[in-house]
Order: C-alpha cells, then sequence, then structure tokens
C-alpha cells in the first residue's frame, strides 16, 4: 500500500473526493496516510479529521521564503514516508529542493486545461475569472506531476466542460469541480498507486 499524503490549504472538496473515492475502494493500492495545511484555519483539515486522518499544520505564514517554507514542507513529507504527495488546493509554490526528491511522485489539481491559464497567479477563482474575459468556450481541469516550473509537469489526465454565456468565475468552478476535479483527481491517484502511470519522453501516458 503507497502512503499518500494530500496537502491543502482551503476547503478541501478535492480532499473529500479522495476520501470518499477512498472509502468506495476505489483508490486502489494507496490509502491518505496525512493531511498537511499551510493554514490552521482550513476547512479541508475538518473533513480529514471526520475521516480519521492524521493532521498537519505546516503554516506558510510562519516562513519568511517559499525556500524556507519548502525545507519545512519536505521534512514532514520524509516524517510521513509520502509515497505520493497530491496537491488539492494548495496555493503555495513548492521550491526545487521538494520537487527533486520527489520526481513523478507529486500531482497537483489545476483548474483550467494546461497550458492555457496557468502558471503563476492563476489559481482558485482568478483562473476562471481570467477564462471568461479571454471569452474561451471550452474549459475544464488538468490532474499533472508537479516539476520545477509551475503547472509544466507531466499531465496525465484532463477533462473539459463548456463555458455558458451567462457564467460568473463562481459557476464555472463549481461546473469544472463536480464534472472533472471530483472524478478525475481520485482517477489519477488510483493510476498513481497502481504503477499505471510510464513516463516516456517526459510525458505521462496511462497503461490500459
Ligand atoms: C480547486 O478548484 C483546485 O483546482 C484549485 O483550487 C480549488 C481548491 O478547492 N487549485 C488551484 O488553483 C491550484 N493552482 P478545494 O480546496 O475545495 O479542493
Amino acid at each position: 500500500m503507497k502512503n499518500i499524503v494530500v496537502l491543502v490549504s482551503g476547503g478541501g472538496t478535492n480532499l473529500q473526493a479522495l476520501i470518499d473515492a477512498e472509502n468506495r475502494g476505489e483508490i486502489k493500492g494507496g490509502r491518505i496516510t496525512c493531511v498537511i495545511s499551510s493554514k490552521a484555519d482550513a476547512y479541508a483539515l475538518e473533513r480529514a479529521r471526520e475521516a480519521d486522518i492524521p493532521t498537519v499544520v505546516v503554516p506558510r505564514k510562519d516562513h519568511y521564503s517559499s525556500k524556507n517554507y519548502s525545507e519545512a514542507i519536505l521534512a514532514e513529507l520524509q516524517k510521513q514516508n509520502a509515497d505520493l504527495i497530491v496537491l488539492a488546493g494548495f496555493m503555495t509554490i513548492l521550491d526545487e529542493c521538494v520537487t527533486r526528491a520527489y520526481p513523478y511522485k507529486i500531482i497537483n489539481v489545476h483548474p483550467a486545461l494546461i497550458p492555457s491559464f496557468c502558471g503563476e497567479g492563476f489559481y482558485g477563482l482568478r483562473v476562471h475569472k481570467a477564462v471568461l474575459d479571454y471569452g474561451v468556450k471550452v474549459s475544464g481541469a488538468t490532474i499533472h506531476f508537479v516539476n520545477e516550473k509551475a503547472d509544466a509537469g507531466a499531465i496525465i489526465l484532463q477533462g473539459t466542460v463548456e463555458v455558458k454565456n451567462d457564467d460568473t468565475p463562481e459557476a464555472l468552478q463549481r461546473r469544472i469541480m463536480e464534472n472533472v476535479e471530483w472524478k478525475l483527481l481520485p482517477k489519477a491517484v488510483s493510476l498513481f498507486c497502481e504503477d499505471r502511470i510510464t513516463i516516456r519522453d517526459g510525458k505521462a501516458y496511462v497503461d490500459v
């Protein structure tokens, strides 16, 4: 069984989707062993406690730089014997001390179709606002490995939704979460834990 450590910062609906999938027996070969939050008041921590999953808070505000914070996260990941790290609404970009220690072992969910609307500054509702401002007709979410560049690691799964004329950022976010994120994140996590993702030339392929 692989040890899955989930990193969160906010509401934790993606963490909930992972917990529910695990309870349904849909995460084959892995179990969530710890939830680490960058904020002490993240609602995601309540969800973890409710599911009897150990929690750790590593507050971003207590660390003066991204490097310094990433070192604290790395120490905790090593302590937890993490086999897979899932960034589920984790709002801090991790320094290369973490990404180098866990190549192709960190999975992120990004709420747009990478390579569009991604990179530094594109997170949460800002992404959906940018999508609506541009006027694209299709958006979605991307599940990808994390490397040293923001939102640039190998793509594992993507799913799409229609953008509607009268969408608000909140409505679009909800549609993408319900139809894509909450389904594809647990699926990608299970594929990883079943060793069904192969890397070739820096790209990820799901074995069928
Ligand atoms: C999700 O939409 C996730 O894709 C996004 O934040 C939300 C977190 O929701 N992540 C990013 O923007 C990361 N760049 P949650 O806390 O309810 O899972």
